[in-house]
Order: structure tokens, then C-alpha cells, then sequence
């Protein structure tokens, strides 16, 4: 039964009811929107718009229909919307007292209300993976303490740094994902219901009961805005959308640096897959799966976007678009930040040819001209001296460590025998004891903190 039909002669098309329908999609709200429905049936028998006894009865009924629901013994099927499917329900379980709920309600501050609290639940469940995740990489960057990797710029070798550098950089990626999680959930956690269909309602009701039973921090404080308001929305998909440029970026530095190429790590064979045709593959399919996945979670975000760009208000049936494309996102993103959580920890270090490639291609150049500096040799000076030696190294095969003290010294007078020491990768990563720095005691420090800002999101 369609909850409009009285106005209506003849029935909707099938067609028009296929495209129409939301059911397929939104029963996942199920048990929000039973929730919500028992919260507001309360309050109309607390205010005395129906009777206690009939807010009691709707309320059990309610409940006993989500149980059916739960064990699957009630299928949920036969309806335009999961709205109109639990009030059919209820009015075949209790008569005309189920016709009763959805005074001074409608479907319009209903969904939103709905949608509101799935997505605050969402909210919550991105939390916890993103504490898992971040716990992955703080345990990654402490057991890369001790070792050794080139840093890159234009993903050419630049500076040595200690490796836990690179775990504990995009843990702060995924740390600020936290903070940003939270401050979104924290605008989303105002509630919609009250807001009737777009200009609140006549009957004495009381919203605070509501948003008590609900734990919304407060109503909302606009009934037009109310219903057509969808920016949480929209924040979820902006806060997915970066997790996943985040998990992206991640995922592409994991596969270059398992290539035979870079030869740094190596993932495990349990988050590995093989060519069909090339008996020696080994490939890095999960990373790469999980960059691609990106894209799909930009798009929902565009969608949504665009979908509410030229929606005057209030509630316009262009909002019933907002939900696919959160369910997909949330399943993709949640996934994702899953296994790297997971994978992450079975990647192995190959540390000999980390630290062999820090001190290659002249990764302690800079080093060099910054003890030249230090001895007082202004830096543009030290600079260009150190530009010679390079090139002269490269003219006669030769590296910045192989190099003798008295061959420095032929360059500049400055060089003492020390000198090559400072080359060492290891030294030149350990010099660099700048708050924020990539030396071992810095990342140290950067690990310390993460632990602590982590501790406040985790339960
Ligand atoms: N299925 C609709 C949605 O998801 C529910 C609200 C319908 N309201 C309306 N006035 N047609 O947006």
C-alpha cells in the first residue's frame, strides 16, 4: 500500500514505481528509521498528541518488528520505501493506533532524520579504522627506527632519512583524517526530525524529547533547512575522498617500492597475486586495487555535489540520490583502510638495500655543502663547490663516501678528515635533529606524540 494513494484514481506505471522505488537501497536503514520512529512516538504520547497507551503499544510493536527483521524472520520487500515499508507493518500489526506514528512527522524530516543517524554511525566506524590504521604505521615507523632509506623529491634520491620517517608521514596524514572525522560528526549530530514536511508542525511537540532519546546535540534550528540540508553527506564522501588520496599515495609508494627496481620492500605473499600467463609474477593487485577505488570515491563526492547544486528548497525527490553512493563509499572506503591496516605490518624491509641506496646517486650531497657552511663558507659557495665534486665523482666513478679526505681538501680548504664520516647516510639522517626532522631521535619524538593524539580516539 502506498502511503499517498487516497488522492490518487489510478495506480503509478510499474515502470514508474521501478524507477521510482527506493526500497532496494534504503532498507539498509531499517533500523534508524525504527529507532527514530520509537523516539518520536514517544514523545508524542509524553506530550499527550496521542495516548500513552497508544505510543506504548506503536512502540512494541515497533520494536517487536525490528526483532523480526533482525532474525530474518520478516523479509523486507513490497514497499516504495523503508518508511512506508515499517508503517505498513506496523498498521497490519496494531490497526488503525499504527496509523497514529506518523502524526506531526513526515517522510521528508523522517529520511533525513534517518539518513542523519546512519551517517553519524558511519562516522564512528570511519574512527575506528583510521585508530587502526594509524596504530599500523606507528608500529611500522617504531620498527624502522634502526634503519636507513633514501628520501626522494620529484622521486629522484635526495636525503638520507631514518625509515620509520616515511611510516610516521602518513600516519600524520591519517591522523589529521581523525581530527577531520570528528569535527564532521560534530556537524552532522543536529537533528532534522520536528521539521515536518518543510515548515515544522501545529501539534504541541517537543524536539528536545526527541533529540535526548536520539543523542543529537541539539534540534535543528530551521525546519526548510532541516529537511533539504544533505552537507553531511557531502562530508562523509570530502572526508572518504581524502582517506583515499591518502591510502593512494600510500599504495603507490608500497608498489614502487616492491618493484625489482627499488627492491625496498617486499609484500607478503598472503596480499599478493600472480599472472595467469607469467610464471614469475608476483604482483602488488591489493595496492593497486585500492588506488583505483579512489576514483569511484571521488565520484560519488561529484555526484553529491552536483546532485544538490541547483535544488531550490526544501525537500525535492533529487535528494533520494544521496544515498547509493554513500553506501558504496562507505563500503569502499572502510574495506580499504581495512586490509592496509592488515597488510601493512606483513610487509617486510629490505633493509641492506635501503640503506645501499641512501648512499647512492649522491643522497649525502647536501651534507656536504652543509659542512662547508658551517665552517663559514657562505652556503651558496659551499654549494656550487660541492656541484664539482659531484660532477668530478661522476667523471672518474667515484662516490661522495669512496672519496678521500685529501681529495675533499683539494676542492676546498676546509675539509678536514672528518669529513668522511659526515658522508655516511646513517650520520647525515642522525644530523637532521630539526623539530619535525627525519634523524631517529626526531621520529622518536614524532612516534611519541602520534601515541599520544591516538589515545584520545581510541576506546
Ligand atoms: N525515499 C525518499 C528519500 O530517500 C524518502 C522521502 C520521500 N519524501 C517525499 N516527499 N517523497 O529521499
Amino acid at each position: 500500500m502506498k502511503l499517498w494513494e487516497g488522492r490518487f484514481d489510478a495506480p503509478t506505471a510499474k515502470n514508474a514505481d521501478l524507477f521510482n522505488d527506493s526500497l532496494p537501497f534504503d532498507r539498509q536503514l531499517w533500523a534508524v528509521d525504527i529507532m527514530a520512529s520509537i523516539a518520536h512516538a514517544t514523545m508524542l504520547g509524553n506530550c499527550g498528541i496521542i495516548s500513552e497507551s497508544e505510543s506504548r503499544a506503536i512502540c512494541t510493536a515497533l520494536n517487536d518488528i525490528s526483532a523480526d527483521i533482525e532474525s530474518g524472520k520478516l523479509e523486507i520487500r513490497g514497499a516504495e520505501d523503508i518508511h512506508s515499508f515499517v508503517e505498513n507493518e506496523l498498521v497490519s500489526r496494531i490497526g488503525d493506533t499504527g496509523k497514529k506514528l506518523h502524526t506531526a512527522r513526515s517522510r521528508n524530516d523522517q529520511v533525513a532524520t534517518d539518513f542523519r543517524l546512519y551517517v553519524r554511525a558511519a562516522f564512528d566506524s570511519l574512527t575506528e579504522s583510521l585508530v587502526w590504521l594509524v596504530q599500523s604505521l606507528t608500529d611500522c615507523a617504531k620498527y624502522a627506527l634502526k634503519y636507513i632509506m633514501p628520501g626522494y623529491t620529484h622521486l629522484r634520491k635526495a636525503q638520507p632519512m631514518c625509515a620509520g620517517h616515511f611510516f610516521a608521514a602518513y600516519a600524520e596524514m591519517f591522523m589529521r583524517d581523525l581530527d577531520r572525522v570528528a569535527s564532521s560528526r560534530a556537524r552532522a549530530n543536529v537533528m532534522p526530525l520536528g521539521s515536518g514536511a518543510l515548515a515544522g508542525t501545529s501539534y504541541p511537540i517537543d524536539r528536545d524529547i526527541t533529540c535526548r532519546l536520539l543523542e543529537f546535540d541539539r534540534p535543528c534550528e530551521n525546519s526548510l533547512d532541516g529537511v533539504s540540508d544533505r552537507d553531511f553527506v557531502a562530508e562523509y564522501l570530502f572526508d572518504a575522498s581524502l582517506i583515499m588520496a591518502h591510502l593512494s599515495r600510500l599504495c603507490e609508494d608500497i608498489i614502487l617500492y616492491s618493484t625489482e627496481e627499488f627492491g625496498y620492500f617486499e609484500i607478503s605473499d598472503a596480499y599478493s597475486t600472480g599472472s595467469s600467463i607469467m610464471p614469475q609474477k608476483k604482483n602488488p593487485d591489493i595496492p593497486e586495487l585500492m588506488r583505483g577505488k579512489t576514483g569511484r570515491v571521488y565520484g560519488h563526492l561529484m555526484a553529491l555535489l552536483t546532485t544538490i547544486k541547483a535544488i531550490p528548497l526544501a525537500y525535492n525527490k533529487d535528494l533520494q540520490e544521496d544515498k547509493e553512493g554513500f553506501f558504496d563509499a562507505e563500503r569502499q572506503v572502510i574495506n580499504s583502510l581495512n586490509i592496509m591496516a592488515e597488510m601493512l605490518p606483513a610487509i617486510e624491509l629490505k633493509t641492506k638495500k635501503m640503506s645501499k641506496a641512501a648512499e647512492s646517486e649522491f643522497c649525502c650531497a647536501t651534507d656536504v655543502a652543509d659542512y662547508l657552511a658551517k665552517k663559514g663558507v657562505p652556503f651558496r659557495t659551499a654549494h656550487g663547490v660541492t656541484g664539482k665534486i659531484v660532477r668530478w665523482c661522476i667523471e672518474n666513478r667515484r662516490t661522495l663516501q669512496n672519496m678521500t679526505a685529501e681529495e675533499y681538501a683539494s676542492f676546498d680548504e676546509h675539509f678536514a678528515p672528518d669529513i668522511t664520516e659526515v658522508v655516511k647516510a646513517r650520520a647525515c639522517a642522525d644530523a637532521r635533529t630539526s623539530y619535525g626532522g627525519a634523524s631517529e631521535a626526531c621520529v622518536k619524538e614524532n612516534i611519541k606524540s602520534l601515541k599520544k593524539r591516538l589515545a584520545k580516539y581510541s576506546k
